[in-house]
């Protein structure tokens, strides 16, 4: 069922739902989010139950803003070293995951049994609207990864979320996403910044705040085989997703003539086709624009029966870093 989130009322009812250890599917800027009250361990297992996902591989924890904030990041989380601090101070609320060393004794179903968990205050107002009032019945912070099937796209819309889950799910539209593509996490837990997945906060952003180097997970003794990073086919849509350059692309389709069909092409390159049944969509130049468009237009190619989706490979810039990221994924 889907709840308006400009709905006092219908926030209090999600609210409600979560303290009774109910899931609730929820708006971030980045992603919609599958949520359950981190602080219930029963209520945390049933998301990994309804995406289908390993019960190892951990959760971020969503957090309220404000005077809340304070409260429920020391419920979860064990002070951050000064750089994770600085990082939350400057980009918080906003689309970035912090991994701190937990609370002993909280969260441990969120955080799939590590001694770490991953914490992030939303930027979103309905997202805000509904951790307040879930904070004031008593639940401290909101587990929640992205509302997908275990390995599927993220969903950037209510309906995306009912796609996956059905109508018996309670859904809180915020509207489309903003952002587009999940967060960037920093791990903080290891006494330098390590960047496990990068999203639209650059890695010089994140440098500049933090006073250190942002090292890479390849960096690591022991890299963290659960971490998002290390997934190899991850945000995959239906039909197979190849990545080329524009020339590239231009010859294929050359080569095709008017025999391309159930094709669909993502390119910033202008080309041309002579077949009707080709699907041809333009990439923005804009990095923030193609993240926002990136994933619905995953599950589009899907729904008009795409069966192989072409994308022309994006350009090199550090704000292209997080949309490569996933189109890799997406393509592996
Ligand atoms: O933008 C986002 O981050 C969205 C919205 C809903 O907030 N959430 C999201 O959640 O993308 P999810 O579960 O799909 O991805 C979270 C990633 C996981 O791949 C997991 O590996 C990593 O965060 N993660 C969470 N806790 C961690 C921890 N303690 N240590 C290492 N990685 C962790
Ligand atoms: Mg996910």
């Amino acid at each position: 069922m889907i709840l308006d989130g400009q709905d006092s009322h219908a926030i209090e009812r999600a609210a409600l739902a979560l303290r009774a250890g109910e899931l609730v599917a929820f708006p971030t800027e980045t992603v919609y989010g599958l949520g359950a009250d981190a602080a219930n361990d029963d209520a945390t297992r049933g998301i990994f139950r309804a995406k289908g996902r390993p019960s190892d591989h951990p959760l971020i924890v969503h957090l309220p803003d404000k005077l809340r904030q304070a409260e429920s990041l020391s419920r979860f989380a064990q002070p951050l070293p000064a750089f994770g601090r600085a990082l939350a101070d400057a980009f918080w609320p906003g689309p970035l995951t912090l991994i701190a060393t937990r609370q002993p004794g909280v969260g441990a179903a969120a955080a799939g049994g590590q001694d770490t968990i991953g914490l992030r205050c939303p930027d979103h107002p309905v997202a805000q609207a509904l951790l307040h009032a879930c904070a004031r019945h008593g639940v401290p912070g909101l587990a929640g990864p992205s509302a997908n099937r275990f390995g599927r796209v993220s969903p950037t819309t209510a309906a995306h979320v009912a796609g996956e889950f059905g109508d018996d799910l309670l859904i809180v539209d915020g509207g489309p996403c903003t952002v587009g593509i999940e967060s960037t996490i920093v791990d903080c837990s290891r006494g330098a910044p390590v960047l496990l997945r990068p999203g639209v906060i650059t890695r010089a952003q994140i440098e500049r705040v933090a006073g250190e180097r942002l090292r890479s997970q390849a960096e690591l003794a022991q890299p963290d085989p659960r971490a998002s990073g290390t997934l190899e086919s991850h945000y995959a849509p239906a039909a197979k997703v190849r990545l080329m350059d524009g020339r590239m692309l231009q010859s294929a389709l050359d080569v095709l003539g008017a025999q391309a069909a159930h094709i669909a092409v993502w390119s910033r390159t202008p080309l041309k086709s002579r077949s009707q049944r080709l699907i041809l969509r333009r990439m923005p130049d804009d990095a923030a624009e193609a993240a926002r468009q990136l994933f619905a237009l995953l599950r589009q190619f899907d729904d008009e029966g795409a069966k192989l989706i072409w994308i022309e490979t994006p350009p090199d810039g550090p704000e292209w870093e997080g949309v490569r990221d996933r189109l890799m994924r997406a393509a592996a």
